[in-house]
């Protein structure tokens, strides 16, 4: 085929998908407001289309756990009855890292939220190296619900794995509750294809990283010894309320704090960390909070967790200037921004006219404290 018309029957496929994704989107959002209506409504039968979810994968679920906690929220339940499955295939793998590898940006995403991959593959994760270190970019998936349509989405990623070798995808359901599978995954899958990275950083979708600041905090730093920094939240309660997303029945959790945990937004570690978090998680039970589950495993691994006040997984108190450039440039992990603040804030770190004299970082409270 000619090259040209080779490119242009490529991108009119990809807009096609991405409008298709879009649609579904909203779709989405509005299945799920709807859905948000009907928190009061108690159903103490398991609904036939969670049975059907152990269809796709093999591993058979545990019904006699689920009907002994009958009044729990469904989610609960469902975290119940598949909590021994472990073990889920690879959907989508990149290529393995290099030896020299510096710095893994390991971004937790959901198979729909192709908006913001593209806006990270442009800004923040765009530098394959800074001062000579390498950096890489691996997005962390599972599979969307088979409630909506999957096969444009399926091709959707087929196409970004093909294009940009960065998408991890497991045969899990990507739901809030399945995030310490994700995290479990990633551990195993960084043993096997990417363990002579020094450093990784955990993150979501939606925050901004400084990658330079990162990489000039990391440089000094040694990868052979345990390492684990991010916004530490201590005596931090499980919630005992039903109708929050992150309630914690006494069953689950008995004790009245959790222990030290990063927020899951972002934070880094050393390879010597990741690699014993890999083995204990091994043979931890999950719990559903993937970030305080990762705390669980650090307080077993005797690793205290360090604060650093460049990390604002909570985000920033507002009001605050999002056109402050200095503020990003103290900063290293903001959270809760969208793809067009993305592309801002990068325009404005990279833009190295600008000199902040004194140091804005402090004069900025911490932001709201979720506890859960
Ligand atoms: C199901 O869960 C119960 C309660 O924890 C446990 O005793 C039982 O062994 C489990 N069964 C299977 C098949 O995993
Ligand atoms: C998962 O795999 C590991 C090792 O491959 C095995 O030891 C374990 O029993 C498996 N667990 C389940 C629930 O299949
Ligand atoms: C997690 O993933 C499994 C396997 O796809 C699925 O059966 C389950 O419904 C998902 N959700 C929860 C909350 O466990």
């Amino acid at each position: 085929m000619y090259p040209r018309i080779k490119s242009l029957v490529l991108y009119i496929f990809s807009i096609t998908l991405l409008a298709w994704v879009f649609y579904m989107k909203k779709e989405a959002k509005l299945a799920a407001s709807s859905a948000e209506q009907k928190v009061d409504v108690v159903d103490h039968r398991l609904q036939p289309s969670v049975l059907d979810s152990a269809e796709h994968s093999k591993c058979v679920p545990n019904l006699t756990f689920a009907n002994a906690f009958l009044a729990l929220p469904e989610p609960h339940r469902v975290f119940l009855t598949y909590k021994h499955c472990r073990n889920f295939s690879v959907l989508l793998r990149p290529s393995r890292c290099s030896q020299e590898m510096f710095l893994l940006l390991a971004i937790k995403s959901s198979p729909i939220n192709v908006d913001r991959r593209v806006a990270i593959r442009n800004t923040w994760g765009k530098e394959v190296s800074i001062g000579g270190r390498r950096i890489r970019l691996v997005f962390l998936l599972g599979r969307s619900e088979a409630k909506i349509q999957l096969q444009p989405l399926h091709q959707l990623l087929a196409y970004e794995s093909q294009e940009f070798n960065d998408i991890l995808q497991w045969d899990f359901v990507d739901d809030f509750f399945n995030l310490t599978l994700k995290e479990l995954h990633f551990l195993r899958w960084f043993m096997e294809d990417c363990q002579h990275a020094r450093f990784v950083l955990k993150g979501d979708d939606d925050v901004f990283v400084n990658t330079y600041n990162i990489v000039e905090f990391l440089q000094e730093l040694d990868p052979e010894q345990d390492l684990f920094v991010g916004d530490v939240i201590a005596n931090a309660r499980p919630i005992r309320n039903t109708k929050v997303k992150y309630f914690i029945p006494e069953p689950m959790y008995g004790a009245t704090f959790y222990p030290l945990y990063a927020g899951g937004g972002g934070y880094v570690m050393s390879r010597e960390t990741v690699r014993r978090l890999q083995s204990t998680a091994e043979d931890m039970e999950l719990f559903p909070i993937d970030d305080v589950f990762v705390g669980m495993c650090l307080a077993k691994m005797s690793v205290i967790p360090k604060n650093h006040a460049g990390f604002k997984t909570f985000g920033i108190q507002r009001p605050f200037n999002p056109f402050d450039p200095c503020l990003y440039k103290e900063l290293m992990v903001v959270h809760r921004l969208n793809p067009t603040e993305m592309w801002i804030m990068w325009t404005l770190v990279k833009d190295d006219s600008i000199r902040c004299a004194v140091s804005v970082t402090h004069s900025y409270s911490r932001g709201w404290k979720r506890s859960y």
